[in-house]
């Protein structure tokens, strides 16, 4: 057996929020490097480029790209006929004949493919059986993950991918909500720090100070609270619970778009519903002028041009950066808990 995947890629497989499938096969599409054919299923897309081509896809696999929750190589798919399922997948995976440093049964996020979820649990332990059996399973030399999706019950794709610590089964973060936040969304800025910030305990501490501009009621805030930051909360209205009178956050009753900090401060965050072209431009003034060298923001999408609509808000902060003779990194992804908006992360680039 070999040591790497043996088995060539036909097929990228991107997992999403059901609805944002053309955006996520418009980005595929951008990032590719050759064509191919798109089929869409719910929360997913399939993208098989015309001819062979391995590099492409394994680069596009490596590659953070925004829309898709979770992306993989597929090296097989297979319709499930009768009540043994188990063995045309035993056979497809001998003629793949590869390590994986782990294997998991995964299924789309819509009511259909959540009827899947004890139908796989179950068939988890016959796979993980005949896994050990064949000595698929090597954990301590590889580190490529085997992932058996089931689009339905009768049909699964076998697919691959490098494991990444900020890798979720069906690409869905399993988070708690603190019993004293007070909002939900304060679990969409726990998944930006997760999933964006590379070493968050060292960007994230004591002694650095904060903006939160459209704070109310208190969710984000709370979550650059509890890792020690300061924070000014902007917003006219009121923080509400634990973030209502913290010693640690200094609550403005002001518009986000007018405010001005006395002091530059390590991290801006914005979570105002505005039009994104306005709060890219907000986001690029405040780094222009050096009041910020980190930011976690929102753009709102509820435009039908998704993608096109992040690549000017992006092309605008690159530009007025340059221009400034600050070079930046952006990052963005559309998160679990984003509906319809994505979450940027955007850092001075010598961080
Ligand atoms: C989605 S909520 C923010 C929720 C907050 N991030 C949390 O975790 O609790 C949007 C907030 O932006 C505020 N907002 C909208 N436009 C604003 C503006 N121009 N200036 C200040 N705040 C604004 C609203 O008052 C509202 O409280």
């Amino acid at each position: 057996m070999s040591d790497i995947v043996a088995a060539t890629p036909k097929a990228l497989l991107a997992y999403c929020r059901p609805g944002f499938e053309p955006d996520c096969a418009e980005e595929i599409a951008d990032h590719a490097m050759c064509d191919g054919e798109f089929e869409r299923g719910d929360g997913w897309i399939l993208f098989t480029p015309h001819e062979k081509n391995v590099s492409a896809l394994n680069s596009l696999v490596n590659k953070q790209l925004i829309f898709p929750r979770q992306t993989l190589l597929v090296h097989d798919r297979l319709t499930l006929v009768g009540k043994d399922r188990l063995t045309p997948i035993v056979t497809s995976l001998k003629v793949i004949n590869t390590a994986f440093s782990d294997v998991w049964l995964e299924y789309p996020d819509t009511n259909e493919g959540k009827s899947l979820s004890s139908f796989c649990r179950k068939f988890g332990d016959y796979v993980a059986k005949a896994a050990a059996e064949n000595e698929w399973l090597q954990p301590q030399r590889v580190r490529n993950r085997l992932h058996l999706f089931f689009p339905q019950q009768n049909e699964v794709f076998i697919a691959s991918r490098p494991a990444r610590d900020t890798d979720w089964v069906n690409g869905i973060p399993r988070l708690r909500m603190p019993v004293d936040a007070p909002s939900r969304s304060t679990l969409k800025l726990l998944e930006a720090i997760l999933v964006l910030v590379d070493k968050p305990e060292s960007k994230l501490r004591e002694g650095m100070s904060a903006v939160d501009l459209g704070a109310a009621p208190g969710g984000w805030t709370y979550q650059l609270v509890s890792r020690g930051l300061k924070v000014f909360a902007i917003d006219n209205g009121p923080m509400k619970g634990s973030m209502d009178g913290h010693h640690q956050v200094k609550h403005i009753r002001d518009d986000g778009f007018k405010f001005k900090p006395k002091n530059p401060v390590e991290w801006l965050v914005c979570d105002m519903v505005e039009q994104p072209i306005r709060v890219a431009e907000l986001i690029a003034k405040w780094f222009s002028a050096g009041n910020a060298r980190r930011s976690i923001f929102n753009l709102k999408l509820p435009m039908k041009k998704r993608y096109l609509e992040v690549n000017k808000c992006f092309a605008l902060i690159e530009a007025k950066l340059e221009k400034a003779g600050i070079p930046c990194k952006i990052t963005a992804k559309h998160l679990y808990h984003d509906r319809e908006e994505i979450t940027v992360y955007l850092t001075v680039a010598k961080d």
